[in-house]
């Protein structure tokens, strides 16, 4: 069974879980998971058709960014939905219950994380500036992802990367309703990095220091995000 590609990702699954999710684990970095209580029983319809939604949504994980499927009928039925990052060391959200969770927006849990030294305290104003400008430019990237990244200059040697999405299923309302709810929960104690994701969305930021004159491209953020960004988040 092909499992989430590559094999580095960090896989945060959310939401309401009947069983721990059937993953190779050697094959993923396990971030977080929360799961309900309930259980269903070994060898059940249930868990059957489980193991054909998680094998399907692994499969298309390979060549898409988010997918939603449903597998079986009445009280059997499953539904999940993944969203994966897309970059080179890729980070998935991986959701599974046996109700609807498409188009709805959840911010009932989160998973908050930051790192790094802790000198950047003066620009959270330009922090939440930032992440806001990036809020407006996800809700109407309703053609593909409902993401949006961005790199400012907070002064001449420092950057500022940031990245959200919320699942594309959501509506533009939603998108913005989860990812104000993520920004009241990000961590903005003035390290390097910091990173909240919830069910239905993700927030991410990052401070580069950078050698005076040395201005970021296209390029280089599409690299820094893809090799460096993300390698210190997953
Ligand atoms: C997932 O299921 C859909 C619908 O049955 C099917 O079209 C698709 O090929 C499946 N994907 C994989 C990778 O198995
Ligand atoms: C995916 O979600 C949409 C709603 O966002 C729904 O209309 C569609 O039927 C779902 N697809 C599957 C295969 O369940
Ligand atoms: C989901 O499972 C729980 C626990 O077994 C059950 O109480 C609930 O009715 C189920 N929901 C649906 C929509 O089948
Ligand atoms: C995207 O949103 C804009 C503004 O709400 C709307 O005019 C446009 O039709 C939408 N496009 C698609 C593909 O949904």
């Amino acid at each position: 069974m092909a499992i989430f590609n590559p094999k580095a990702i960090g896989l945060l699954c959310l939401s309401f879980f009947f069983f721990r999710p059937v993953v190779s684990e050697d094959q993923v970095t396990f971030m977080q998971e929360f799961c309900s209580e309930k259980q269903f029983d070994h060898g059940s319809v249930y868990q059957s058709n489980l193991n054909v939604l998680l094998a399907n949504l692994s499969n298309e994980a390979v060549s898409k960014k988010f997918y939603n499927f449903t597998v079986g009928n009445s009280v059997n039925k499953v539904y999940g939905l993944f969203l994966c990052n897309g970059a080179y060391t890729a980070q998935c959200m991986l959701r599974y219950a046996n109700h609807s969770i498409f188009s709805i927006v959840d911010d009932s849990v989160h998973f908050d994380f930051d790192y790094g030294p802790r000198v950047y305290q003066q620009f959270d104003q330009q922090l939440s500036s930032m992440l806001i400008g990036l809020f407006n430019k996800a809700i109407v990237d309703n053609t593909s992802l409902a993401s949006a990244l961005g790199v400012v200059y907070v002064r001449e040697t420092i950057s500022l990367a940031g990245y959200v999405d919320c699942t594309p299923d959501l509506s533009p309302y939603d998108c913005n309703r989860c990812l104000q709810s993520g920004l009241s929960r990000l961590p903005m104690n003035g390290r390097q990095l910091g990173t909240t994701a919830l069910p239905s969305c993700r927030l991410s930021y990052f401070y580069i220091d950078v050698s005076p004159g040395k201005r970021f491209g296209a390029s280089q953020v599409n690299h820094l995000l893809k090799y460096e960004f993300y390698s210190y988040i997953v």
